[in-house]
């Protein structure tokens, strides 16, 4: 039996239909499927405004640039995200700034405080592998300082945040989304968003993504090209119905291992934060190396989020010296195992029995 890390064969018969239908209109950039998308998005996460964009990179790098903050402010992100965070925050001229991750990957918070300064302008907690941050508390530090919140949501699209009874999409100044074909709600392609509460934000938001131009030909401010596309947006609109569902089958799958998977002194699992939408299911394992190859010989595929933390890679190892501890620890030892919407039951159980066999038989 195979199990694939993730099953992108969503695009069914009615999606295809619809894609057709798209494509007779004869219009395919910023038009009325883009239009209905950004609403019923902005519906979903609760929030006024939603600006489609190329991708969840751009959807970053945007927030950063309409903040308008002067050349020496620092922004502060996690050291362990995937790279476009980080990247955003260089492209747009300003100072990154790294703090350590809690055991389930996610900024944390106490030693984020003391890395604030008068620089400190901005904030981008990342909910990863679907998990929210701790929104009540950074909020009380945001207003404590006086920063500003972008939340990377790339890999959390409905996960739900206890602390402030809320569903993540824009409890901060503004949210960042990836669309990226393996998300919980993905594209046939690249695409992003930006949610915001603030029409000020979102208006020029709208110029930013067209070259500065929000009436045809006309280009008055800042801009770079990042339209979000009427295929992906038909696409997009299809797939959000599906969204809950989805998660649900995502957090059942998730139960089932936590109960399932034998708990043993070299196996620990990472995504326990209530609330999360398992975009990714994690553990850390001693010997990597060695159960990835187990796995792969029983055609289980894995994947590792990420194999590097921020201040590991070749282009940004100058911004610390600094180490961080579990960034590094889940660069070296986490392993993402196979969960995706409506996985086979007996997929599942290959899984599980699998990696209880290897970790009581075999090492
Ligand atoms: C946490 C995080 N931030 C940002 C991005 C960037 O999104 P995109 O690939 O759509 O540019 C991703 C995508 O993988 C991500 O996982």
């Amino acid at each position: 039996m195979i199990v694939p890390f993730n099953d992108l064969s969503t695009v069914n018969k009615k999606i295809n239909k619809k894609i057709l239908s798209t494509i007779k209109k004869n219009k395919f950039i910023l038009s009325n499927e883009v239009s209905s998308f950004e609403k019923e998005f902005g519906n979903f996460c609760n929030a006024k405004y939603v600006l489609g964009c190329a991708n969840g990179y751009d959807a970053l790098f945007l927030s950063l640039k309409v903040l308008n903050l002067s050349k020496n402010s620092e922004v502060i992100i996690p050291a362990m995200t995937y790279a476009a965070t980080a990247y955003a925050v260089i492209n747009a001229g300003l100072k990154l700034k790294l703090v350590d991750v809690d055991k389930n990957g996610l900024i944390n918070l106490e030693m984020l405080e003391k890395k604030i300064n008068p620089n400190t302008k901005v904030i981008i907690p990342v909910h990863l592998y679907g998990q929210p941050v701790n929104m009540k508390k950074l909020i009380d530090i945001k207003k404590k300082y006086n920063l500003k919140i972008i939340e990377d949501c790339a890999q959390a699209h409905g996960a739900f945040d206890y602390t402030t009874k809320k569903k993540i999409g824009c409890i901060g100044d503004l949210a960042c989304y990836s669309f990226y074909p393996g998300k919980n709600l993905g594209a046939i392609g690249d695409a992003g968003a930006v949610v915001t509460n603030n029409k000020n934000f979102y208006n020029k938001l709208k110029g930013f993504r067209a070259l500065g131009s929000k009436i045809k030909y006309i280009h008055n401010t800042f801009g770079v090209n990042s339209r979000l596309d009427e295929i992906q947006a038909c696409v997009l609109r299809a797939k959000l119905k599906s969204l809950n569902i989805h998660n649900n089958s995502r957090k059942k799958i998730a139960k089932y291992y936590k109960k399932n998977i034998k708990s043993h002194k070299d196996l620990q699992i990472v995504n326990t934060t209530k609330g999360s939408i398992f975009h990714v299911f994690n553990i850390i394992v001693k010997n990597r190396n060695h159960l990835v190859n187990y796995l792969k010989k029983k055609k289980i595929y894995c994947v590792i989020h990420y194999p590097k933390s921020i201040n590991q890679h070749k282009f940004l190892k100058n911004i610390s010296k600094e180490k961080f501890h579990f960034a590094e620890k889940l660069a070296k030892n986490s392993l993402s195992i196979p969960i995706f919407p409506f996985m086979k039951k007996r997929q599942i159980d290959h899984v599980v029995k699998n990696i209880n066999y290897y970790f009581n038989k075999i090492i």
